[in-house]
C-alpha cells in the first residue's frame, strides 16, 4: 500500500518525484524518500513523515540528477523509522529499489543472501530485492539479466522500480499483482503506481501486466516477459484523468470539502443518465453488455470497506426495484471462497480507487470463467475500471480524504440508476425518478444545518463506545456510520441491524454507551422505535436520525437530527450525511488528523 514513482528524462528528476509522491500520498504516508543518480553514485533522502517533510529535507541538499525513484510508505514489514523507509539499497549501494507490495518469501531469500555474505540494515521485506539483484549481477555482469533473475525468485506481490550505478541512464520497473504505469511524454518517461501522478505531464500511458518488466531510458521503453524473456510490443493508450483538485476551497480539510460536495456528486452521477422527461435511465457504460444482462438472474457484489456498505444498499435496491437476487461479499472473503458461480451470475465490483488489492484479486479469480464482470468505479483508467467487462463510472471526482464520503453517495446513486435501468415493472419507478431529480437540493439542506450536528458530536465526543442501528435501507447506513466514526475519531463503534439488539449487543448498553439510531419513515419504523425503547429502558442515551420531528422516535431520543423526508429507497443518500458530519465533528473536537487517520491509507493496495 505504497506509492511509487520513477523518472528518466532530460529534466531534474526530483521535481516529478516529489510532486508525484504528493499525488500518491493517498496510498500511505508513514514515511517517504527519493533516490537519484548523481554522477557516479546514487544519493537517497528519506524521512519519517509526509512528503511535505521530505521536500523540506531535500531542500537542504537538493537532488539534481535526471534519473530517479521515489516512494511514500504504508508500513507492512518493519516499524515507521527512517531505516525502513524506501528507497532501499544493496550493501554496496549500487542498486536502489522502491517497492509496493509484499515479498512473501523474503526470509528464505535473506537467509540465502546472508549465507553468501550479504548484510542488511532494515527490517523490511524489500531490502532483499536490491541485494538479490546485486548477487545476480555479481554472477552475470548484466543488469537486465540480474534484474530478471531476481524477479524470478520473488513470490508475493510487487510493483518495483530500480536504478543502478551500473547503468546510470536506465530505470527498471516490474509488476506482479500491484499496478504500475509508465507515462510517455516528450523527452521523458514517468513511472507511477497509477496514472494520477503521470497525468500532470502526459496522458499517454502504458500499463505493465503481471509478470512483465521494462527498461526505460532516453531512447524509450522496452517491455519484457520476465519468464520467457521475450520482448512485448505495447503502444501507449490515451487516459482520461480527472484533474485532481488540489485546493481546499476554504474548507479546513478534504473530508469536510468532500462531504459538502455530496449533492454535486449525486448530480454528476446522474448527469446525462437520468432523463426525467423521458422517464428513462441511460447508462452508456452498460450498452455493450445489454444483451448479456438480459440473461443475468443473480448478481454478486464484491467490494471492501465503505464500498462494501454501498454494495449492501445496492442489494436492497436491486432486489426491490429490479427484482434481481443479489448477494454482497467482502472481496477479501470472495477471493478465497470456493463457490459455484453459474454463467447467469454477474459479478459487480465496487471501488472508489479502482486499485484495492482484494477487489482486484477477486476479479482475477474469475479470469477465463466467462462470468460477466461489471464495475462501479470512481477513478477512471484505474485497474478495476480496465479489468471489468463493462461498468458505470461514479464521476465523483478525486476523493482525497482517507474516509470515503462522497464516493459512498455516488456509488449508491449509481446503484439506484442501475436498479431503475434494469427494472421492468417497478411500481414506484416514476416516483423515484422524479424524487432523484430534486434530491441534491434536499441534501444541501442537511449540510446547511450542520451546526446542530456539530454541537451533538461535540457533546458525545468523550464517549468511548458507540452503537449504530438501523433497519432495511438504514442497516448499511448503521454499518457505514460506525466505520466512519471509528476510522477518524478512534472512538470504538459498532453497527448492527436494529432487530439484532436482543441477540447480543443489548448487553453492552448502559449510560456510557450511546446509540446512533436511524429511525426514518417506513412501514417498519415502529419496530426500530421499539428497539430504541429497549435501549432507553437500560439507561442508554440515543441520538436518532428522524425525518419527522413529531415522530415517536424524536420524542424518545435524547437528541435527534432532523433530515428531509424522502422515499425509503433514497434515504441512504440523504441519511449518510448526518453520520459523516457526526464522525467528522467528533474527530475534529478530539484533535484527530482528519484526512490522514493513523494506521490507514486511502487506497489499500496490499491484501
Ligand atoms: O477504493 P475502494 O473503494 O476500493 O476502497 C475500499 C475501502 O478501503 C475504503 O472504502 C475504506 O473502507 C475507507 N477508508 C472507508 O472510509
Amino acid at each position: 500500500m505504497c506509492g511509487i514513482v520513477g523518472y528518466v528524462g532530460n529534466k531534474i528528476a526530483k521535481d516529478y518525484l516529489l510532486d508525484g509522491l504528493e499525488t500518491l500520498e493517498y496510498r500511505g504516508y508513514d514515511s517517504a524518500g527519493i533516490a537519484t543518480l548523481e554522477g557516479d553514485t546514487i544519493r537517497a533522502t528519506k524521512v519519517v513523515g509526509r512528503v511535505e517533510q521530505l521536500r523540506k529535507e531535500e531542500g537542504q541538499n537538493p537532488h539534481v540528477g535526471s534519473v530517479g525513484i521515489g516512494h511514500t510508505r504504508w508500513a507492512t514489514h518493519g516499524g515507521v523509522v527512517t531505516k525502513n523507509a524506501h528507497p532501499h539499497h544493496d550493501m554496496n549501494e549500487e542498486f536502489f529499489v522502491v517497492h509496493n507490495g509484499i515479498i512473501e518469501n523474503y526470509e528464505e531469500i535473506k537467509s540465502f543472501l546472508l549465507s553468501k555474505g550479504y548484510s542488511f540494515y532494515s527490517d523490511t521485506d524489500t531490502e532483499v530485492v536490491p541485494n538479490l539483484i546485486a548477487y545476480h549481477y555479481s554472477k552475470t555482469n548484466n543488469v537486465t539479466t540480474a534484474f530478471q533473475a531476481a524477479l524470478e525468485t520473488l513470490r508475493g506481490a510487487y510493483a518495483l522500480t530500480m536504478i543502478t550505478t551500473h547503468e546510470p541512464e536506465s530505470l527498471y520497473v516490474a509488476k506482479l499483482s500491484s499496478p504500475l504505469a509508465i507515462g510517455v511524454a516528450d523527452d521523458e518517461l514517468l513511472v507511477g503506481s497509477d496514472a494520477l501522478p503521470i497525468a500532470s505531464r502526459t496522458q499517454d500511458v502504458v500499463f505493465l501486466e503481471d509478470g512483465e518488466m521494462a527498461v526505460l531510458n532516453q531512447e524509450g521503453y522496452k517491455i519484457l516477459d520476465i519468464e520467457t524473456k521475450k520482448s512485448i510490443e505495447r503502444a501507449t493508450e490515451f487516459i482520461e484523468i480527472e484533474e485532481a483538485d488540489g485546493g481546499l476551497r476554504g474548507f479546513d480539510d478534504f473530508m469536510s470539502k468532500e462531504i459538502n460536495e455530496a449533492p454535486a456528486t449525486v448530480r454528476s452521477a446522474m448527469l446525462g443518465r437520468l432523463r426525467v422527461e423521458e422517464k428513462l435511465i441511460k447508462l452508456g457504460g452498460l450498452e455493450l453488455v445489454e444483451e448479456q444482462l438480459r440473461y443475468i438472474d443473480r448478481i454478486v457484489v464484491v467490494a471492501c470497506g465503505t464500498s462494501y456498505y454501498a454494495g449492501l444498499v445496492g442489494e436492497y435496491l436491486l432486489e426491490e426495484i429490479a427484482g434481481i437476487p443479489v448477494e454482497v461479499q467482502q472481496a477479501s472473503e470472495f477471493r478465497y471462497r470456493t463457490e459455484p458461480l453459474s454463467r447467469s451470475t454477474a459479478v459487480l465490483v465496487v471501488s472508489q480507487s479502482g486499485e484495492t488489492a482484494d477487489t482486484i484479486a477477486a476479479l482475477k479469480k474469475l479470469d477465463g470463467s466467462g462470468i460477466l464482470t461489471l464495475g462501479i468505479v470512481n477513478a477512471p483508467g484505474s485497474t478495476l475500471a480496465r479489468m471489468t467487462d463493462a461498468g458505470v463510472y461514479c464521476h465523483a471526482g478525486p476523493e482525497k480524504a482517507v474516509a470515503s464520503t462522497k464516493a459512498f453517495v455516488s456509488q449508491v446513486t449509481v446503484f439506484l440508476l442501475i436498479a431503475l435501468h434494469l427494472s421492468k415493472t417497478y411500481k414506484d419507478y416514476e416516483k423515484i425518478i422524479n424524487e432523484l431529480d430534486t434530491l441534491p437540493q434536499l441534501m444541501e439542506e442537511v449540510l446547511k444545518n450542520s451546526t446542530d450536528i456539530k454541537k451533538l458530536a461535540e457533546k458525545y465526543s468523550d464517549s468511548k463506545d458507540f452503537l449504530y442501528i438501523g433497519r432495511r435501507y438504514s442497516f448499511p447506513l448503521a454499518l457505514e456510520g460506525a466505520l466512519k466514526l471509528k476510522e477518524i475519531s478512534y472512538i470504538h463503534a459498532e453497527g448492527f441491524a436494529a432487530g439484532e439488539m436482543k441477540h447480543g449487543p443489548l448487553a453492552l448498553i448502559d449510560e456510557n454507551f450511546p446509540t446512533f439510531a436511524y429511525a426514518l419513515s417506513s412501514d417498519i419504523n415502529e419496530k426500530t422505535i421499539s428497539n430504541m425503547q429497549e435501549i432507553k429502558t437500560r439507561g442508554g442515551k440515543i441520538i436518532a436520525v428522524v425525518d419527522d420531528k413529531n415522530s415517536n422516535a424524536a420524542k424518545l431520543a435524547d437528541d435527534y437530527i432532523l433530515i428531509p423526508k424522502v422515499s425509503e429507497q433514497l434515504q441512504p443518500l440523504i441519511g449518510a450525511l448526518p453520520a459523516f458530519l457526526f464522525a467528522y465533528y467528533a474527530a475534529k473536537k478530539l484533535g484527530r488528523d482528519i484526512d490522514k487517520p493513523r494506521n490507514l491509507a486511502k487506497s489499500v493496495t496490499v491484501e
